[in-house]
Parts: C-alpha cells; structure tokens; sequence
C-alpha cells in the first residue's frame, strides 16, 4: 500500500533521490528538479510538499511540490503551481502519481486556493481537471501552450488571466 503525508524533516535527502532518479531519463527534462523543490523551501515557498511512502518497505517513491505563481498586472493570491512531481520509474503506473496529485489538489482547496496551474502532458493531468486555458499564458518561451494547464479550485468568479511565472527558484542549477 502507498500512503501519501506531508514530507518531514528527515525525508528531505531521500525525497530528493526520488526526483533525480524520476526525471533522469526525462527528454524534456533540465535534472534539475531536485534542486528546485530544494531552493523553493529555502526560499519559503514550498506550499505544499508530500511524499508517497511504500508501507511494506517504508521506502519513499514519490513525491510533489507546490509553490505560488503569479501573473502580471493581477492580484495572484491563492494561485499555485504543480510540480515538479515525481515517481521512482520502478514504481509508476500503478496510480501513485494520480494519487499526489488528487492529495495535493486537496490540501489546496484546504488551503481556499482559487487554482491550480501545471506544465506537463495533457493526457496525464486532464483526468484531474487541469485544462489548457488560453487566457493564461507560460511566461516561458518555447513550449507548445497546451502542455501549460490550469485547474479552478474555488467557486469564485475570480478568472486569473496574463502571463504566469513561476519563481525564481525554478532556475537553481544546484
Ligand atoms: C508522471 C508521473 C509522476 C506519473 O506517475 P505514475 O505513478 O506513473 O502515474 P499513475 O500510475 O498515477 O498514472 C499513470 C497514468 O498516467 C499516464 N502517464 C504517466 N506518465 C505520463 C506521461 N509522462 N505522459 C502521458 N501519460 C502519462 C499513464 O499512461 C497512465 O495512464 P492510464 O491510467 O490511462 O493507464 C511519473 O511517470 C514520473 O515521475 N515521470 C517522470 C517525471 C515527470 O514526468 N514528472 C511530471 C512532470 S510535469
């Protein structure tokens, strides 16, 4: 069985493990993943960060981190991003990474989030409800738009709309 909890002290090490070991095959990927969610809770920013932990062997398989966007010219409160989410290759397709997600989705609605964007392959997150939306824009140039995606947490009107950006942790290298 998988259970999925908030990361703690002493998963930091392992949970970084994790990610380089998902992403090292990555085409796409810069494998830097791990020093990101490691420069996002430096800097405070790591909103939400849960582990998948395997219950027989108490091992962490996966993890994700969520941190705050914002989006030129608006008010940005309550607008986060996924990612980078992970699972070790030796355990994916058997739902743990549906399940972060679905956890995080949640611990963001606790949070009175208004939503939720995330970079990534369409046919993985639409079954969650993220959804390319044209009036919100990656601040990154290059990528094709419909991999960037946007899920609305809350019953308010509020429509984020412009370009979004990530932090600046994004860009650590180390
Ligand atoms: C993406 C990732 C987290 C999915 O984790 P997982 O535990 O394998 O996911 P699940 O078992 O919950 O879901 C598997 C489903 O997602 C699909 N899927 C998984 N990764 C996918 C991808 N990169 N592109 C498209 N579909 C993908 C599978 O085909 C499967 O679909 P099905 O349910 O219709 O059979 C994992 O593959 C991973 O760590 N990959 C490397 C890092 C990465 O790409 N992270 C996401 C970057 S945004």
């Amino acid at each position: 069985m998988v259970i999925i909890r908030r990361e703690e002290g002493g998963d930091l090490d392992e949970s970084a493990q994790v990610t380089e070991e998902a992403f090292r095959s990555m085409k796409q990927s810069s494998h830097t993943e791990q020093f990101i969610t490691n420069a996002l809770r430096r800097n405070g920013l790591l909103s939400v960060s849960l582990v998948a932990v395997d219950s027989e062997s108490n091992k962490i398989i996966g993890h994700v981190a969520v941190s705050p966007v914002t989006v030129e010219g608006q008010e940005t409160k309550g607008l986060f991003g996924l990612g980078p989410l992970s699972v070790l290759p030796s355990h994916q397709r058997c739902g743990t990474g549906s399940q972060l997600v679905n956890a995080a989705l949640e611990a963001l609605r606790s949070m009175s989030a208004i939503g939720c964007v995330v970079l990534g392959n369409p046919k993985f997150y639409n079954r969650f409800g993220f959804q390319h939306t044209p009036s919100l824009v990656l601040g990154i140039p290059g990528i094709p738009q419909e991999y960037f995606m946007f899920i609305h947490l809350d019953s308010s009107a509020v429509k984020p709309e412009g370009t979004v950006h990530y932090s600046s942790a994004f860009d650590a290298t180390q």
